[in-house]
């Protein structure tokens, strides 16, 4: 099961994903180490600051500075945006379709029309980069899982 998911997310990042980070296998290798503390922050990849300053500027706004989904517009929006700090639900969600949903927008996936298309004002490679840096809200596992 666990292997299955970490064979998908490994196949997808080498076909389109840049970002060196690759999900589950590195927070496994992590927890076996025992070296880092489950609460710490590790230090963000080349394209991952690259997909910060987009997700600030664009983002933020609405999905929060962390990412949790209470950013400033949020309280206007219902289906509120998703926490992206919930690693259970972002695991589930592969990068094919985030990268679906941010470049056709709620509408394109029969999510909420709340949520603006992407796909006319970042390049496909900015998605990219911004999707490694949703990724590290997740990150690193919340303690037990
Ligand atoms: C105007 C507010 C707003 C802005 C700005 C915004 N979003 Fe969203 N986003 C939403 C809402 C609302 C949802 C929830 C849609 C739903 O669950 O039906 C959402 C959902 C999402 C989802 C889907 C999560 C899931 O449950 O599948 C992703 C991914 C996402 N947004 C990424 C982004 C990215 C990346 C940006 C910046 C480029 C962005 N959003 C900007 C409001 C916004």
């Amino acid at each position: 099961m666990i292997r299955g998911s970490t064979y998908t997310l490994l196949l997808l990042a080498t076909l389109s994903i840049t970002c060196r980070w690759t999900g589950s296998s590195s927070d496994s290798s992590m927890q076996a180490g025992g070296g880092v503390e489950k609460t710490q922050r590790v230090a963000l990849a080349y394209e991952e600051r690259q997909g910060k300053h987009l997700y600030i500027r664009y983002c933020a706004v609405c999905h929060g500075q962390e990412g949790k989904g209470d950013g400033f517009n949020a309280f206007n929006l219902d289906p509120k945006p998703r926490d992206f700090t919930d690693s259970t639900y972002m695991r589930a969600l592969t990068d094919a379709r985030l990268l679906e949903t941010i470049s056709e927008g709620g509408r394109g996936v029969n999510k909420s029309p709340l949520m603006p298309t992407w796909g006319a004002t970042l390049s496909k490679d900015e998605i990219l980069s911004v999707i490694c840096y949703l990724r590290t809200f997740a990150r690193p596992m919340k303690p037990g899982e």
